[in-house]
């Protein structure tokens, strides 16, 4: 059985304050978008009960596949249910530490693809709490459409925000950039920022100053070049651009086919149309 695990892009994320576990509670909307990874796995009498042999083809990631986080997900698992032995397969697509969720949506599809394969029925609150120990933005994946983000990013609440019908172009500058050092060198802002309503009540090119990416006042100082991509895509007449999540991807969003660009030769580039 496959799966496609898709990414997601930010509008907006306010980073509001430190909390005592040392995360941070956050405000961020989060749109599903259909870059995806293929997700396989298959019962295999010859591996051990309780046991999987997990292979990666696609994009190269930095981490060994023992701490992938599909095998987080899998332990969470076998830590509650008796699994059969399995081989699992993920193609990577999804450029990772790219604040695109690539490896969070991998986890979730695992929980997802194992509870349809097994036929095993886990109840939809079981689902939510595995998801959410496995990572902060985790919890999103279960649903494929458009949500308010608060708390660690597992308060999560349904928007009807559509964007169907604009271009989208993501640009990724090939940078792996690391989450929490992100947040350490974030300044909370200390308030909500009201983000759903802003992004309801603001024509699109406000979005920049109403619905900002707190995260890019440090990615973009230690970074500089990823802010050169999000000058050029407003530069093109992107409606908005910004980073997403803590980097290094930048997406734009535009009214019509925006031109093919010519990035550096270890840029990635996605232009697609948004549906519904
Ligand atoms: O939950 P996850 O493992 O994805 O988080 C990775 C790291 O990012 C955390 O260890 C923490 O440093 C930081 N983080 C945070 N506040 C959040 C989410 C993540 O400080 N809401």
């Amino acid at each position: 059985m496959v799966l496609f695990p898709h990414a997601k892009i930010n509008l907006g994320l306010n980073v509001v304050r430190k909390r005592h576990d040392g995360y941070h509670d956050i405000e961020s909307v989060l749109i599903p978008i259909s870059l995806r990874d293929a997700l396989e796995a298959i019962v295999d009498p010859d591996v051990p009960a309780g046991k999987v042999q997990f292979t990666r083809t696609g994009l190269l990631i930095p981490s060994d596949s023992s701490n992938d986080l599909v095998m987080k997900a899998h332990a969470a698992l076998q830590a509650d249910y008796a699994l059969p032995g399995l081989r699992m397969h993920l193609h990577k697509v999804i450029p990772t530490g790219a604040g695109l969720g690539g490896g969070s949506s991998d986890a979730v599809h695992a929980l997802l693809l194992l509870d349809k394969l097994l036929e095993m029925r886990i109840p939809e609150s079981t689902l939510r709490d595995m998801a959410a120990g496995i990572g902060s933005d985790c919890p999103f994946f279960l649903n494929n459409r458009a949500q308010l983000a608060e708390a660690r990013g597992e308060k999560l609440r349904p928007l009807a925000i559509d964007l169907s019908g604009y271009w989208l172009m993501l640009v990724n500058p090939g940078l792996h950039i690391s989450t929490p050092e992100v947040f350490a060198n974030t300044t909370p802002t200390g308030e909500s920022s009201n983000l759903a309503y802003a992004l309801a009540e603001t024509p699109m090119r406000g979005w920049r100053l109403v619905a900002r990416n707190v995260m890019e006042d440090f990615v973009f100082a230690a970074y500089p070049e990823v802010q050169v991509i999000r000058d050029r895509m407003l530069a093109m007449g992107a409606e908005h651009a910004a980073m997403s999540g803590s980097g290094s991807t930048v997406f734009g969003l535009f009214l019509e086919a925006p031109p093919a660009q010519k990035w550096p030769s270890d840029y990635r580039q996605w232009v697609f149309q948004l549906g519904e």
